[in-house]
């Protein structure tokens, strides 16, 4: 049979990863967190010095790593860079680095081998679009940018870095642009998604919003 994908894809801060694990949680299903994939390309930029622009290092970086994830983890060349992965340079130098076509042909290939294997709930911007466009479920969630930044803010200053709230206003809006504007596979709503507006709405009520769309649509088709 078939497995399942449930695709999950807006802006950042809008509340896709914190709403894609406990869905994948409750529905035994594998959690796959796109970002995290470009995520640890950049921190490894990052660490080897290469700088976002050189498109051919970037692609040589791809080519000679190993992604894994594991117990909730994100391992990179055996390594768990899950904390890593969130540092404001990584931030910063991100979506750049996802705007390289190759970059997103081999991580593409990556997350369509990982979902064969399994039912997953896959978060990210270009799922329910590029990725799996015949996805069984597909959603795409919004927040007004300054919601946005308010709740990643919170996260920044628990984890201790010291940022303003403009810095991070400024960093998912230049990011939110970049993701929109890029040539290919761009962050855009599925036409067949459904969205949900989370910015007056806390994770449980979000969360039973797609069940509810989820239930209904295993329902139709018994
Ligand atoms: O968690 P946050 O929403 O801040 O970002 P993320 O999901 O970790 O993604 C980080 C960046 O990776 C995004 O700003 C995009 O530039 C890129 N990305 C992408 O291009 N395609 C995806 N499927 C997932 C992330
Ligand atoms: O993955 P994405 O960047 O879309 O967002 P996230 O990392 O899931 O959520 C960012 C922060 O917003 C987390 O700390 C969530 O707990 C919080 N959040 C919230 O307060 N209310 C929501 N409806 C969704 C997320």
């Amino acid at each position: 049979m078939k497995n399942t994908v449930i695709a999950i894809d807006g802006p950042a801060g809008s509340g896709k990863s914190t709403i894609a694990k406990i869905i994948a949680n409750m529905l035994g299903y594998i959690y796959i967190d796109t970002g995290a994939m470009y995520r640890a390309i950049t921190y490894k930029a990052v660490k080897m010095d290469v700088d976002p622009d050189d498109e051919n290092g970037i692609v040589d970086i791809v080519r000679s790593s190993d992604i894994d994830f594991s117990d909730g983890k994100i391992l990179l060349d055996g390594e768990d860079i899950s904390e890593q992965i969130r540092m404001p340079v990584v931030n910063e130098r991100v979506s750049k680095i996802a705007s390289i076509k190759d970059v997103r042909l081999m991580m593409v290939d990556l997350q369509r081998k990982i979902a064969g294997k399994h039912n997953v709930v896959m978060d990210g911007r270009d799922i329910g679009t590029h990725v799996f466009p015949d996805a069984k479920y597909k959603f795409y969630v919004e927040a007004d940018i300054v919601e946005r930044a308010k709740r990643r803010h919170l996260e920044m200053v628990e984890k201790g870095y010291e940022i303003k709230l403009s810095s991070v206003i400024e960093d998912l809006s230049e990011r939110d642009r970049q993701d929109r504007t890029r040539e290919f596979a761009p962050l855009v709503k599925a036409e067949d998604a459904i969205a949900i507006d989370t910015t007056t709405k806390n994770i449980e009520q979000v969360t039973q919003d797609i069940l509810h769309y989820i239930r209904r649509g295993d329902k139709n088709e018994n």
